[in-house]
């Protein structure tokens, strides 16, 4: 079920935007200060990429143009996963394998990625932090960067095909 646009009392599910949209292809600005609207925007991704039973959101994808991921690929990744102003600075390895995204519905591309990332930011505290993901995470970290710099992965994909919504897109 769906709460997708509409009002609940305890949840903010926002309306994901889709491509070609051109706010998907626009650069976001850094986050300065962490306001309430910041705490109120973290919030909402949470509670949209759940709804939309994905494993990362990025700002954009609801309209946003501030630099703030969300993501959650399972407790073997570390649960969820909140960053402001995420900068990956070391990678290493190369995986290739599908890839969707919450913005590109029903398609699906082999896209080839570092098989570990290490990437900091700040969490909702505006503490640095550090987070080191591989495989599915590595790959979420870097499809969420690049929707903060207005790249989508079918510029990346070296093959698209059609697909069924299977949950686990970005
Ligand atoms: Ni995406």
């Amino acid at each position: 079920m769906s709460f997708e646009g509409k009002v609940c009392l305890f949840m903010a599910i926002k309306m994901i935007v889709k491509d070609p949209d051109p706010v998907l292809r626009e650069v976001c600005k850094p986050v300065t200060k962490i306001t309430p609207n910041i705490i109120k925007l973290l919030n909402d991704m949470v509670d949209t990429m759940y709804d939309a039973e994905g494993v990362g959101l990025a700002a954009p994808q609801i309209g946003i143009l501030k630099r703030v991921i969300v993501m959650d690929c399972g407790d073997e990744h570390g649960g969820l996963i909140e960053l402001i102003n995420p900068e990956v600075f070391e990678t290493e390895g190369e995986q290739f394998g599908p890839e969707g995204c919450l913005s590109i519905p029903n398609m699906t591309g082999d896209v080839k990625r570092a098989q570990r990332v290490k990437v900091k930011g700040l969490d909702r505290d505006g503490k640095e932090i550090v987070v080191e993901g591989t495989d599915l995470l590595a790959r979420c970290i870097l499809h969420e960067v690049d929707h903060l710099n207005g790249v989508l992965y079918t510029d990346l994909a070296e093959k698209m095909y059609r697909s069924e919504p299977q949950g686990g897109e970005v």
